[in-house]
């Protein structure tokens, strides 16, 4: 591999992007740009000024003016608006219901995605990885933020496995009734998400990574693997 790289990695809710992308991060010593944390923070910033959600032109101008900003250290992507840390405060289920209605404003992607470009292009030549680059992961990625990427991975897992692997994460456990308490984050909000964005179906070039039967390292290991043999030329 020779840096700089860039990888991006897209996938619905519960696939496991957010920590396998700062895993693979970690391993290869670049940066982690966590693009939802972004719609997460911009939704945080709306209804702390008090913003109407449904008004997207009011949104837009809030969004617009959001001092946020967001560490890219895969062992510390900590999340700061108006200097304020909101990393656990924008993970909280009040933010999870709403951010579909910041996310599906199509002003406001172009605002964030342009702060994403600048992002992904300042680790390609300084910044936190010196350099080295960076995985970036979210919804639009592979096809709309970086479809130049060095590398472009759809992460995806069975229904049945994301509403285990999110209901765990946010009840810590996965009985019946913490998956039905699920629902409405997992598959509710990627319904409204894939109204703007395409992240079901992998686009032209994208590769396709299926963890539903694959555990953590099982799915750190196929990442790997997909990244050495899509930079290494064939010998
Ligand atoms: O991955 P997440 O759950 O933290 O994402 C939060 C929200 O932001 C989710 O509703 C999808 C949206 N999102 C998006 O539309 N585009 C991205 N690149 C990343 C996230």
């Amino acid at each position: 591999m020779t840096p700089p790289i860039t990888i991006a990695i897209d996938g619905p809710s519960g696939s496991g992007k957010s920590s396998v992308s700062k895993e693979v991060a970690r391993r290869l010593g670049v940066a982690y740009l966590d693009t939802g944390a972004m719609y997460r923070a911009a939704t945080w910033w709306c209804l702390r000024e008090g913003v109407d959600l449904t008004d997207t032109q009011a949104v837009t101008a809030v969004v617009d003016t959001m001092p946020l900003t967001m560490s890219v250290n895969p062992n510390d992507p900590t999340v700061r608006v108006d200097d304020i840390n909101i990393s656990e405060a924008i993970r909280d289920t009040g933010i999870s219901t709403k951010v579909s209605a910041v996310a599906t404003n199509i002003e406001v992607r172009e605002i964030l995605r342009t702060l994403q470009r600048n992002r992904i292009t300042a680790e390609r030549t300084g910044g936190f990885s010196q350099g080295k680059g960076i995985v970036a992961e979210g919804r639009d990625i592979t096809t709309v933020v970086a479809p130049d990427a060095d590398v472009r991975i759809l992460l995806t897992a069975s229904e049945e496995a994301r509403l285990r692997r999110r209901a765990q994460d946010v009840h810590g456990t996965a009985d019946a009734q913490a998956v039905e308490a699920t629902k409405d984050e997992v598959l509710r909000r990627d319904a409204d998400d894939s109204t703007v964005t395409q992240f079901q179906i992998a686009a032209d070039g994208v590769i396709t990574l299926d963890s539903s039967d694959l555990d953590f390292e099982q799915t750190i290991t196929a990442v790997l693997n997909i990244i050495e043999h899509t930079t290494t030329p064939a010998q």
